[in-house]
């Protein structure tokens, strides 16, 4: 019984891995500042990876590859769960993650080889990263506005049109959410997410019980990447929240919208995500501001006007980027079944 809880909560899980060129590596720590998972530390002038528990460990994101400014860094193998219910091992065998191949098997081995040969929106598509180096320097007001006028003219069911924006720029603000997150997280990742499988033995059965029934009932929120993710964020973070961005764009959905109102509303924060990074701004989609939200509903009514029919869809981090942050990174190929 215990065992089936824990392999349903933290199950034997390949992690992918990242590798340094000690000899490209001139030691800047832009891989260590990036790293939404905390996982990698300066030791004798190069980054290294340490893991503070089992499955605290690199998701593949590739953000350390995109900032390196010698190409220095390279990640080595994908996600899989070996065991349990989320096994993910046998579903496409031997599959491994490659750069953009717009043109197929044509497409030569190099980004920079076929990048002029990309529609200006490709290039966007495949250089756009999560950016989390942010300079201090705010955004103006119009260049806001020009980011949510691309999130305007989304395609929406019916034309419906189901979304709203807050656009917060005072840092008062911002940080009273960055501290009112990583209050609720530690109370909840404290209570309900063990580290490894040893803590996870000694925590009262209360504890355990909690732990489990999330697991099994939730498994997309105590998914073992995001519940680290979490962890990152309060535990040893010199992120915040909002990662430094000094503007954050919060994404309301409409409830009154026809049909799929969280597709309308997704398909408008990527307009607005792509065209920022057209305009030479960073972006990063911020899933955990849901929790100031749903726990401080009072000062998500009176102090971020959210209200009904309104409800909280996501949050976007943006700023200017520190350095270059866009790059195009491997991702694992697309799982086609073509009927012809
Ligand atoms: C719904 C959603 C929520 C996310 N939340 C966070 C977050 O809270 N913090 C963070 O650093 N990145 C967050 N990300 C960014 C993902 O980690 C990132 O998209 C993923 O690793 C792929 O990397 P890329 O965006 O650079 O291609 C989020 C992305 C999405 C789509």
């Amino acid at each position: 019984m215990l065992e089936s809880i824990r392999k349903a909560y933290l199950p034997p899980t390949q992690w992918p891995c990242v590798e340094v060129d000690e000899e490209k590596c001139d030691g800047c720590g832009r891989c260590v500042k990036t790293c939404p998972m905390e996982i990698l530390r300066m030791r004798d002038g190069h980054p290294v990876e340490e893991h503070y528990f089992d499955a605290f460990r690199c998701i593949a994101c590739d953000s350390c590859v995109a900032v390196c400014p010698t190409g220095a860094i390279e990640r080595k193998g994908l996600y899989r769960v070996l065991e349990g219910k989320y096994r993910n091992t046998d579903v496409f065998p031997g599959e491994t993650d490659t750069l953009p191949k717009p043109f197929g098997d044509d497409t030569p081995q190099r980004f920079e080889d076929y990048e002029d040969r990309l529609t200006e929106t490709e290039r966007v598509i495949f250089k756009r990263r999560s950016v989390r180096l942010f300079k201090k320097e705010q955004v103006p007001k119009e260049m806001v506005a020009r980011v949510i006028e691309s999130g305007r003219f989304a395609p929406s069911a019916g034309n419906c049109q189901p979304w709203s924006f807050v656009a917060i720029q005072d840092p008062e603000v911002i940080d009273d959410l960055c501290a009112k997150t990583e209050r609720m997280l530690n109370l909840i990742v404290g209570l309900a997410f063990p580290s490894n499988r040893e803590d996870f033995v000694r925590r009262p059965l209360h504890q355990k019980l909690l732990a489990t029934v999330l697991g099994l009932r939730m498994p997309g929120n105590v998914d073992q990447r995001g519940a680290v993710g979490a962890k990152a964020v309060y535990e040893h973070s010199h992120h915040g929240l909002f990662l430094g961005a000094p503007t954050v764009i919060l994404v309301l959905k409409d409830k009154r919208g026809i049909g799929q109102v969280d597709l309308d509303t997704a398909l408008c924060v990527e307009n607005m995500v792509l065209a920022a990074h057209s305009l030479g701004l960073a972006t990063c989609l911020i899933g955990l501001m849901n929790i100031p939200i749903r726990f401080y509903p009072r000062y998500a009514r009176k102090t971020l006007g959210i209200k009904p029919p309104f409800e909280f869809f996501t949050a976007i981090a943006l700023g200017y980027p520190k350095g270059e942050c866009d790059r195009a990174v491997k991702r694992e190929p697309a799982r086609i079944k073509w009927i012809v």
